[in-house]
C-alpha cells in the first residue's frame, strides 16, 4: 500500500554538492547543510524518497560529471553525485506499490541531479528493492550498479556448465561477476593481479590469470574454443582481447564489453571492436556494449543470493560521510578491491 506521508517539514538536506569539476570532481565537492531536496513541493507519484545511509561509488560517478559541458545539458549544477544507495524509505509516491515508510531498501537512483551522496535521494521502483533480512545497508549499497551490471552481462547469456571469462575479476563489477557466474553454475576464469588472486579464488573463480605477468589473450587462445561468454570489465587491456576471442569464444558465444576507459585509447579500442569488420582485422564474435538497466527483479534476485550467502559484497573500504572526497581519490586509483563505500550512518 502506497504511503505518501511526508517527513516532517523537510525543507532542505545535507549533501555533497559540486558546481564545477575543474581539476577533478573530488576537489570540488562541498558538504553543505542546506542543499536542495531532490523534488520541489510534492513528491512525484512514481517516486520513492529514500533517506540514504550508505552509498557505494562507481567510476561513472566521476566520469560523467567530468565530461563537462555536454553533461551539464543533462545534469545541471549544483548537483550531487552518486548512483547507488541503501537506506530507509522516507516517503512513497501515490502510484508506487510495494514500499512503505521505514522500510530498508537498496538499489540505483540512476543518473539524476541529486544523487545518493545527498541525505535523500529519489528512486523509481525499477531501481529499488527491499534489503533482505541479515544483509547490512552497507553491503546492500554495493549492488546497484556493479551487481546489476554483472547480473545483466552474465545471467541472460549462460546456462549451468558454461565457461565464462571475466576480464578484471577484482573490482566492483568483477567481484559480483565471479559470484553471479558461480551462482548460476558456470566455470569461471578471471584475470587479476597477483595480489588479488586469493580474493578472486575465494569468490569462486576456478582459474586465475595474472594480467600483470602473463599474456592473457595467448593463455586463453591455448585453451581452444571453450568459452560461452567473455565479460570485459577493463575495456582496453589487453586491447586485442576481442580479436583473440575468435580463438577461445565458441561461435555461438558472446563478448560483452562493460569497461569504458575515459581515455582516447579506451574509446578507440571500443569503437574499433564494435565497428571494424573481420576482413579489416576486427573480431568475428557477437559483441555487445552493456548499458546497465535498473531492473527491480534483478535487484531482488541478487538480494536473495546475498541472503542465502551465495553472493557477498566485497568492500575495499568504508569512508565516513565527511570523507567522501577521499573515497573518490581512492576509486580513481583504479585499484579498488571490490567496492568503495561512503557511509552516512554508524548504525547500518
Ligand atoms: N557499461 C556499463 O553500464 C558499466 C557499468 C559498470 C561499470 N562500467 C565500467 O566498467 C569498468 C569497471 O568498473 P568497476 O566498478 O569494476 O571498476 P573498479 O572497481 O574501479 O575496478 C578496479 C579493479 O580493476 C582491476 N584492473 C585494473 N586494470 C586491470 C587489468 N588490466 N586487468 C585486470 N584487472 C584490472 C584492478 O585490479 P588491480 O589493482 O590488480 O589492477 C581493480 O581491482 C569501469 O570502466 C566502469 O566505468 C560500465
Amino acid at each position: 500500500m502506497a504511503d505518501s506521508s511526508a517527513p516532517a517539514k523537510l525543507q532542505s538536506m545535507r549533501g555533497w554538492i559540486y558546481t564545477s569539476t575543474a581539476g577533478g570532481l573530488e576537489k570540488n565537492l562541498k558538504l553543505v547543510e542546506n542543499a536542495s531536496l531532490p523534488f520541489r513541493h510534492v513528491l512525484p507519484k512514481d517516486a520513492v524518497l529514500v533517506q540514504v545511509r550508505s552509498c557505494a561509488l562507481n567510476p561513472a560517478d566521476y566520469k560523467f560529471p567530468e565530461m563537462g559541458l555536454p553533461m551539464r545539458a543533462f545534469i545541471p549544477t549544483p548537483a550531487s553525485p552518486g548512483l547507488d544507495y541503501a537506506g530507509v524509505v522516507a516517503q512513497v509516491g501515490n502510484a508506487v506499490e510495494g514500499f512503505s515508510t521505514g522500510q530498508r531498501v537498496f538499489g540505483r537512483a540512476g543518473f539524476t541531479r541529486y544523487g545518493s551522496l545527498g541525505e535523500y535521494v529519489l528512486v523509481r521502483r525499477n531501481g529499488c528493492a527491499a534489503v533482505p533480512e541479515g544483509v547490512s545497508l552497507e553491503d546492500a549499497s554495493c549492488v546497484g550498479t556493479a551487481g546489476q551490471t554483472a547480473y545483466q552481462c552474465i545471467v541472460p547469456n549462460v546456462k549451468a556448465g558454461d565457461k565464462v571469462f571475466i576480464n578484471g575479476g577484482s573490482g566492483g563489477t568483477g567481484t559480483f561477476g565471479i559470484q553471479i557466474a558461480k551462482a548460476v553454475g558456470c566455470h569461471v576464469t578471471t584475470s587479476c593481479s597477483a595480489k588479488n588472486a586469493d580474493l578472486c579464488r575465494s569468490l569462486g573463480a576456478d582459474e586465475v590469470i595474472d594480467y600483470a605477468k602473463e599474456n592473457v589473450s595467448e593463455i586463453l587462445k591455448a585453451k581452444g574454443l571453450v568459452y560461452k561468454l567473455v565479460v570485459d570489465n577493463v575495456g582496453n587491456d589487453p586491447a586485442d582481447l576481442y580479436k583473440a576471442a575468435d580463438h577461445f569464444l565458441l561461435p555461438e558465444g558472446k563478448f560483452v564489453q562493460v569497461g569504458a576507459p575515459a581515455s582516447f585509447g579506451g574509446m578507440k579500442t571500443l569503437v574499433s571492436r564494435m565497428n571494424l569488420p573481420s576482413f579489416l582485422g576486427g573480431g568475428e564474435r557477437k559483441i555487445e556494449f552493456l548499458f546497465t538497466k535498473d531492473t527491480h527483479e534483478d535487484l531482488v534476485q541478487i538480494g536473495e543470493w546475498m541472503r542465502e550467502g551465495k553472493v557477498r559484497a566485497v568492500t575495499d573500504e568504508v569512508f565516513p560521510y565527511e570523507d567522501a572526497p577521499k573515497a573518490f581519490e581512492k576509486l580513481k586509483t583504479g585499484r579498488a578491491r571490490g567496492k568503495i563505500v561512503v557511509s552516512q550512518s554508524s548504525k547500518s
